[in-house]
């Protein structure tokens, strides 16, 4: 298998008796976790295989997310024909080929991992691009993530406007994600987005535009089951929703969206065989957790700032901001997770990062190499704006100076801050991010004794929205 540039995790920000770590106490932590690791490796792996006898405290048990990379790579190595990789590859091809626009419907864990791939590993002004420059593949659009009347109406217009009639180029599909089948904003937005399909180009247009992927049973299942979809994916047991971008959920809108999905899921295989076998002290999960979890309980840093330095990582960030707060906010404990993009926050939150309360730890999130060629400051005749002085300067170094100096004003405040570095913005670094902060998390959940996986707190809302949704039923 390939070897990909490693993901570099720098914590000496925070080695600083004053506002930070000392080695000790990170040594001691990391073997404490050393168990932990263990135990998610051997324990809880062996016990999710059988499927009985999982003792309550550890129900549900979804380890299946650690080592489906390996799973899904080496199915395909070995029975190439009928893997579920080439599925999806030859179902992306379908869908690419036949299609000139995607919506793609789902929520939470079903949405956010497809949004952070495309703005991670796809062109920035992907949908803008003319098709030729897409490599001929499909806009891709998101809804069912929300109740919103007018973003709902905004994209049924769209569609609508830009549907030429009888012309075989403007066909649209729907991939429509829900483990449960049964979640409420996808399953309405599902009825609009069906309705819109059948009146553009007729019922019978339905078993191949309508693309699900659900678990084994459930509403959208059998739904799928009547209209007969030609494509049809499971999302696989033992594989909670924020667990789930390495499988078909993240997996089919990427290769749809023409995302390497081989080297996605390579980069994740490379960060479950580091967690495995790394040593504690140069274990990438383990110190991510260990400086975190410290930083928490010993100088009170509640706020988790993954601060990222380039656009292309926003979705990202709000992919682990949902991976935090629902697998650790339990029994009143999990640090409060918060996404920024800088330099643009720099200016609105950065004040409040270098004066405000001081209960922010700074994980930086940083780009190595860039897609494109360096852009220089350049010069326009005029030096009214005295940047002639920077003009062979370029983006990523005034990039670089902003995240040292942003630093340095934090550690003169004794403010702590750590750098993750990221190789580039592509799929085998997306892929090793995915993967270490997944297991950091379950780790994280383990040696705070709690539960991890599933998401009691979120029926609490649903009950009651229920309840007056039924004291209108007609
Ligand atoms: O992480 C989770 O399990 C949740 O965020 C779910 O992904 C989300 O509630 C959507 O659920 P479903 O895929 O069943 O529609």
């Amino acid at each position: 298998m390939n070897h990909y540039p490693p993901l570099r995790f720098d914590y000496s920000g925070v080695l600083r008796p004053e506002f930070g770590l000392s080695e000790s106490q990170i040594e001691a932590a990391l073997s404490e976790l050393d168990a932990y690791r263990r135990e998610m490796l051997t324990t809880d792996l062996e016990l999710f295989g059988r499927g009985t006898d999982i003792p309550a405290e550890k129900v549900p048990l979804d380890a299946g997310f650690i080592d489906l990379p390996d799973r899904l790579l080496d199915e395909y190595r070995t029975v190439r024909s009928t893997s579920e990789l080439r599925s999806i590859l030859v179902a992306a091809k379908r869908i690419q080929d036949s299609f000139d626009r995607v919506v793609i419907l789902g929520i939470g864990g079903s949405y956010m991992g497809a949004r952070a791939i495309l703005e991670s590993c796809c062109d920035p002004f992907y949908n803008e691009l003319p098709c030729g420059e897409r490599g001929g593949r499909p806009k891709i659009y998101f809804a069912g993530n929300n109740v919103d009347n007018d973003h709902t109406q905004g994209l049924l217009h769209l569609l609508r406007s830009t549907t030429i009639s009888g012309d075989p180029h403007s066909r649209w599909a729907l991939v429509v994600i829900s483990k449960s089948g049964g979640t409420l904003e996808t399953a309405v937005a599902l009825r609009q987005f069906m309705q819109e399909l059948k009146r553009s180009f007729g019922a019978e247009a339905l078993p191949d535009a309508l693309i699900p992927i659900t678990g084994a049973s459930g509403k959208l299942s059998e739904l799928a089951e009547a209209i007969g979809c030609r494509t049809r994916f499971a999302v696989p047991e033992g594989v909670g929703g924020r667990f789930s971008i390495f499988s078909a959920v993240g997996l089919v809108p990427a290769a749809i969206m023409g995302a390497d999905i081989v080297k996605l899921l390579e980069g994740a295989s490379q960060m479950t065989d580091h967690f495995r076998r790394e040593a504690p002290a140069e274990n990438l999960v383990m110190n991510y957790v260990a400086v975190n979890r410290l930083m928490e309980l010993r100088h009170g840093c509640l706020t988790r700032v993954l601060s990222a330095w380039s656009n292309a990582l926003e979705s990202t960030g709000f992919w682990y901001d949902q991976l935090l707060a629902e697998s650790l906010g339990k029994q009143e404990q999990g640090a409060l997770p918060l996404t920024v993009v800088n330099t643009r926050d720099l200016h609105s939150r950065a004040q409040q990062h270098q004066e405000g309360r001081r209960d922010k730890l700074m994980n930086n999130l940083i780009v190595d190499r860039y897609r494109h060629d360096s852009l220089a400051v350049g010069k326009i005749g005029w030096n009214q704006d005295g940047l002639d002085a920077y003009a062979d300067l370029t983006l990523p170094q005034i990039m670089q100076a902003a995240i040292q100096g942003t630093n340095q004003a934090y550690a003169e405040d004794r403010r702590p801050s750590t750098n993750l570095h990221l190789p580039a913005t592509d799929e085998p670094s997306l892929g090793q991010f995915f993967q270490m902060m997944m297991l950091a998390t379950v780790l994280e959940g383990r040696w705070m004794r709690i539960n991890p996986y599933g998401q009691p707190g979120v029926e609490a809302y649903k009950m009651h929205m229920k309840r007056f949704l039924e004291s209108q039923r007609v």
